[in-house]
């Protein structure tokens, strides 16, 4: 199998990760990857913002909590899974030594295909350097917690799409089956 095809099928999401820091190299590469994706009308959007401090982590973890458990209980509107999630005292970055936020500078003509693609392309690249990864939907809270995009200059009109944790995996990489492919037409 090609290198490609094999990163595809081997790659795993990781939530155990030794304390090692990713070197700067990694991380570079990474990102290089992420913004070499298909990206619409070559609008080269995306924008990064890495975290490796592990107190600003827990601080991170700490505010999307809080953001989401606040506003269900002003609105009365939650999801059961989210809420039990947010409750947990586990860190939703899983303590991985580093985390990738990508957002979007606001004249992006298709900011959430753009990164779901890098995101692809950094999960990839990643597990082929012999490093985790996994995808931080429960981030996603953070898109208002402006007090840290301010810190870190970050314009207020960007658009916050995704975090991806990243570390050296505690245990071996085992990939979730899935089931067949359905493929519903295939007309001739
Ligand atoms: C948009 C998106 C959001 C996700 N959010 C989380 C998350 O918040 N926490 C987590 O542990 N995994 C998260 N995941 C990882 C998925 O659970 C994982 O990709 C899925 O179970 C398939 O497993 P695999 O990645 O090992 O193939 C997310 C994945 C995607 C694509």
């Amino acid at each position: 199998m090609n290198e490609v095809l094999n990163a595809i099928y081997r790659r795993a999401s990781v939530r155990s990760f030794k304390p090692e820091q990713v070197p700067d190299d990694i991380v570079k590469e990474l990102l290089n990857a992420g913004f070499h994706a298909a990206n619409g009308v070559n609008m080269q959007a995306l924008r990064f913002v890495v975290v490796q401090d592990k107190e600003k982590i827990a601080e991170l973890d700490g505010a999307a909590k809080k953001i989401y458990l606040e506003d269900a209980e002003e609105t009365g509107e939650s999801n059961p899974f989210l809420l039990s999630a947010y409750k947990k005292d586990d860190s939703i970055f899983h303590y991985a030594p580093t985390v990738i936020f990508i957002l979007a500078t606001p004249d992006a003509v298709t900011p959430t295909e753009d990164a779901s693609l890098a995101a692809g392309n950094i999960l990839l690249a990643a597990h082929s350097l012999g490093y985790g990864t996994c995808i931080i939907g429960l981030a996603d809270p953070l898109e208002s917690y402006d007090e840290f995009w301010e810190e870190n200059k970050v314009p207020e009109d960007y658009i916050y799409l995704t975090a991806i944790v990243v570390g050296k995996p505690a245990g071996d990489i085992v990939p979730h089956p899935r089931s067949e492919v359905k493929v519903l037409s295939w007309i001739r």
